[in-house]
């Protein structure tokens, strides 16, 4: 009898021995929190970004939050969002004290709809949050074209999309502010952080104000507050990690389009359209393939998502959810919102799975996911 397979999770981060070498050094040189490290990932990140200032943060939320501050989002005006996010998406909106405007997304790309965004917009309207899901990009010349037009600030979260490409250019590269995630699941990781791509100086100093307590130094000596700031800081052990896995950027984006092609040919093989499961939207043009998620049928399935993952589960197979309908959680119910009001992003919200996404899975790994779960779409029909 042959060994059990080892347990496949839905993703796991690739981190080198040179850069645990590396965050070794950073922990016995004396200096661990905000500093030169923090400071040369910043650097590699502004090149990356076509020159464009950057600044690191402790997380992707937090980036969106400040966004929202530095363009004066506060009490009395509206954030239009999509509402198939994770939940700091909109989250960041009510922290300022604005109000969320949810747009339903497009079935197809999952992403929020701009086809709906103009119906949405107000005199109240300030800016629009876009999402990459699964690192695939939102249009960005329907967008900015948008935004133009009605004179509203554009944060992108674009936590799931370094990596990405717009028309041959990267996200990040241009448009407003652009968010990104460096939490553990992300293309790249620094265990925990993020950045804020941002447009000029002004900018950059309200955002290093933000980041902690609205400190501002001068000197040798002398400081001065003008503003409530928080506490978000990058510490330079998760800079190191950072630095250690920008070079391997490309590689990691290449491999997982090729792993992406080996689910479309497996599910393709297995008939998995007649079988009425949605696939993503097959680009290899923009998207850095964050994530490889499906969209159960559940007209034509007796199991609900939550079995398919249990017995997926008890295979040796990871998934995840990304992510319920945020309108529907009890704190977004509480301020109005009800179930039909944005019936594409239900439907994803109930039936949507991501299935395992990483670099260092095999194509081996990819046909055996594909295996147990056209068996249980083609086991389980409703007659
Ligand atoms: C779409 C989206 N927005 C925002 C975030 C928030 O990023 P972080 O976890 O770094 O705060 C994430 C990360 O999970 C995300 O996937």
């Amino acid at each position: 009898m042959s060994a059990p397979l080892p347990f496949l999770p839905f993703t796991r981060p690739t981190i080198d021995d040179e850069t645990i070498a590396g965050v070794a050094e950073v922990l016995r040189s004396g200096w661990i929190t905000s500093g030169p490290q923090v400071k040369a990932f910043e650097a590699k990140l502004s090149e990356y970004c076509g020159g464009r200032p950057v600044r690191a943060f402790n997380s992707g939320t937090c980036t969106m939050e400040i966004a929202l501050r530095i363009a004066g989002v506060g009490p009395g005006h509206e954030v239009i969002t999509t509402p198939l996010s994770w939940v700091a998406t909109s989250n960041v909106v009510l922290d300022v004290g604005a109000r969320p405007v949810f747009v339903d997304i497009d079935p197809v790309t999952r992403n929020l709809d701009l086809g709906r965004v103009e119906a949405a917009i107000t005199p109240a309207t300030k800016a629009i949050i876009p999402v990459d899901l699964s690192g695939l990009p939102v249009d960005r010349d329907r967008l900015h074209a948008l935004a133009r037009k009605h004179n509203l600030r554009v944060v992108e979260d674009a936590a799931q999309s370094f990596g990405s490409l717009w028309q041959g250019q990267r996200i990040g590269a241009f448009g407003d502010f652009v968010s990104f995630s460096f939490h553990a699941n992300k293309n790249i990781t620094t265990i925990e952080g993020g950045c804020l791509v941002l447009n000029n100086e002004a900018e950059v100093r309200l955002a290093e104000q933000y980041r902690l307590q609205g400190v501002v130094r001068t000197g040798h000596d002398g400081m001065d507050v003008e503003l409530v700031g928080g506490k978000f800081n990058l510490t330079d052990v998760a800079a190191r990690v950072g630095l250690g896995q920008l070079p391997h950027l490309a590689a990691f984006t290449a491999r997982r389009h090729e792993l992406a092609r080996v689910y479309f040919a497996a599910l393709q093989a297995a008939g998995a359209a007649a079988l009425g499961l949605r696939l993503p939207v097959a680009d290899f043009t923009h998207s850095n393939w964050h994530m490889f998620q499906v969209v159960l049928p559940e007209e034509r399935l007796t199991l609900k998502r939550a079995e398919v993952m249990a017995r997926l589960h008890a295979a040796g197979i990871g998934t995840g959810v990304h992510y319920p309908a945020i309108h529907l959680f009890a704190l977004y119910r509480r301020l109005g919102w009800k179930e039909g009001d944005f019936p594409h992003a239900e439907y994803a919200g109930r039936n949507i799975l991501t299935l395992p996404l990483f670099p260092a899975m095999t194509s081996a790994d990819v046909t055996r996911v594909v295996a147990a779960l056209t068996g249980l779409l083609r086991d389980h029909p409703k007659s």
